[in-house]
């Protein structure tokens, strides 16, 4: 099925078969690897991205249902070279081990900031409790997400 979505502010076109999850069809056909694929079924967040504003798991969303409409990920955060701020603080509060959760944390806590620019410790742990990290042990993206927002 020939679906076409606007990806990070651009057009894409794409052919998905129909039971094809949005996660599949940015990361295999439309060459944006950025959403990692970890459990494919809800649990991890590490496909997290932005769905006409709503923060989703990318595995759990059929490409046939995003069809004409707007898909954020994680390459769309960065404007003009520069990297988004929680990407920013995410490397400097060393809040990256192996990496494989960061492109979800990062869409989930520019959401959270988007929505909450002063949030406490306690709904930054709510806000990014569907997205599992192996490494890190939490504090350095708390961290991490504390040092983005406003001083
Ligand atoms: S890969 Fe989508 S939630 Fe884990
Ligand atoms: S840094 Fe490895 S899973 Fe989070």
């Amino acid at each position: 099925m020939r679906v076409e979505l606007t990806v990070n502010g651009e057009v894409l076109e794409a052919d998905a078969w129909a039971g094809e999850s949005l996660l599949v069809t940015l990361r295999d056909r439309l060459g944006l690897p950025g959403s990692k694929n970890a459990c494919e079924q809800g649990e991890c967040g590490s496909c997290s991205v932005m769905l006409d504003g709503v923060l989703v798991c990318a595995c759990l969303v059929l490409a046939v249902q995003a069809d004409g409409h707007e898909v954020v990920t994680v390459e769309g955060l960065a404007a003009d070279g520069e990297l988004h701020p929680v990407q920013r603080a995410f490397a400097e509060a060393g809040a990256v081990q192996c990496g494989f959760c960061t492109p979800g944390l990062v869409v989930a806590a520019a959401d959270l900031l988007g929505r909450n620019p002063r949030p406490t410790d306690d709904e930054i742990r709510e806000a990014l409790s569907g997205n599992i990290c192996r490494c890190t042990g939490y504090a350095k993206i708390l961290d991490a997400v504390r040092r983005a927002g406003p001083a």
